[in-house]
């Protein structure tokens, strides 16, 4: 019988857990629940046996991988997978997969969240400022980027993006302005809303030469990956433009000084929330078991990032 680990140190909802459930009994799997465990070492003792796994931001180390004798396919249930060691997955044959798309909206309506509440001085007393008519820069048109675009045109905002790696006339047909730089757009845009991956070409590309370009009153907004920004710059830009604001979707490294010198000017969740919904819980973790069972029966490898 084929079994199926599912780490994750952030469960899942109970209801995607459900969903989940029935997938794998339907195929005659079986799995295992392994939820907010405390440690690598617990990880690695319960990856033992498995075939299969399903995973979230779950590091997944050489260790993890090397005390894995079966396994097979890893699949990160949602769209990032910086935090799977890929060489390590590849070297010992292990398929890895994620589930882009699934998650999307969850990350695209958090987005959207947090620029009101910075709009609205964090519902403190006192008048805020709305979003219709502010220039909304997406920086990265992929899934979760065009979901923001959309949601951001229904509040009359007004919509630029920079990626290179999408056609222009894909982004124009949908009533955006494209930028061939991203220098533009950081200078264009009152928002930028950021949704590149972390690797090696990303790691703190967000630096002073791009968010000295912003207005003043100019905000970001990371609900990508906190490593993308390069910190010891984003506190120079603080300094230098006196209302320039970054709220961040889980805490970047300096948090304690950027919170302590610049208060309301920046808001970071405790934990990562983007995909914090049951429905996006059960979107990627129903595809997650799916491309698992699809792959072990069927040899499909769609989805596949190694
Ligand atoms: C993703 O890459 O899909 C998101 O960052 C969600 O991460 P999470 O599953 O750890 O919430």
């Amino acid at each position: 019988m084929t079994k199926v680990l599912i780490a994750t140190v952030k469960p899942f909802a109970p209801a995607a857990v459900k969903e989940i459930k029935a997938v794998l009994d339907k195929a005659n799997y079986d799995y295992t629940f392994f939820e907010k465990y405390n440690s690598q070492d617990e990880l690695i003792a319960a990856v033992k046996d498995a075939d299969a796994m399903i995973v979230r931001s779950d590091k997944i180390t050489p260790e993890v991988i090397n005390a894995a004798g079966n396994l097979k396919i890893v699949v990160r249930a949602g769209a990032g997978f910086d935090n799977v060691n890929l060489e390590a997955a590849t070297a010992n044959n292990v398929v890895v997969m994620n589930t882009p798309g699934q998650n999307s909206n969850a990350v695209a309506e958090l987005a959207i969240g947090m620029m009101i509440y910075q709009a609205r001085n964090h519902f403190e007393v006192g008048s805020g400022t709305e979003l219709k008519g502010k220039k909304l820069g997406i920086h990265a048109y992929g899934n979760v980027g065009k979901l923001v675009a959309h949601i951001a045109k229904g509040f009359g905002m007004e919509i630029f993006a920079y990626d290179p790696f999408i056609p222009k006339v894909e982004m124009e047909a949908e009533g955006v302005t494209v930028f061939e730089s991203a220098e533009e757009l950081y200078a264009t845009c009152d928002y930028i809303s950021l949704h590149i991956p972390a690797n090696k070409h990303t790691v703190q590309s967000i630096n002073y030469d791009l968010l000295s370009k912003m207005k003043k009153g100019a905000c970001v907004v990371n609900t990508a990956r906190k490593e993308v920004i390069h910190e010891t710059d984003l506190v120079k830009v603080f300094e230098e433009n006196d209302s320039f604001k970054y709220l961040s979707d889980i805490a970047p490294d300096n948090k304690d000084l950027l919170t302590e010198r610049f208060g309301n000017r920046c808001f970071f969740t405790p934990k990562k929330m983007g995909a914090q919904t049951a429905e996006a819980n059960i979107n990627a973790g129903v595809a997650s078991a799916n491309q698992i069972i699809a792959f072990i029966n069927n040899g499909d490898t769609t989805f596949k990032v190694n």
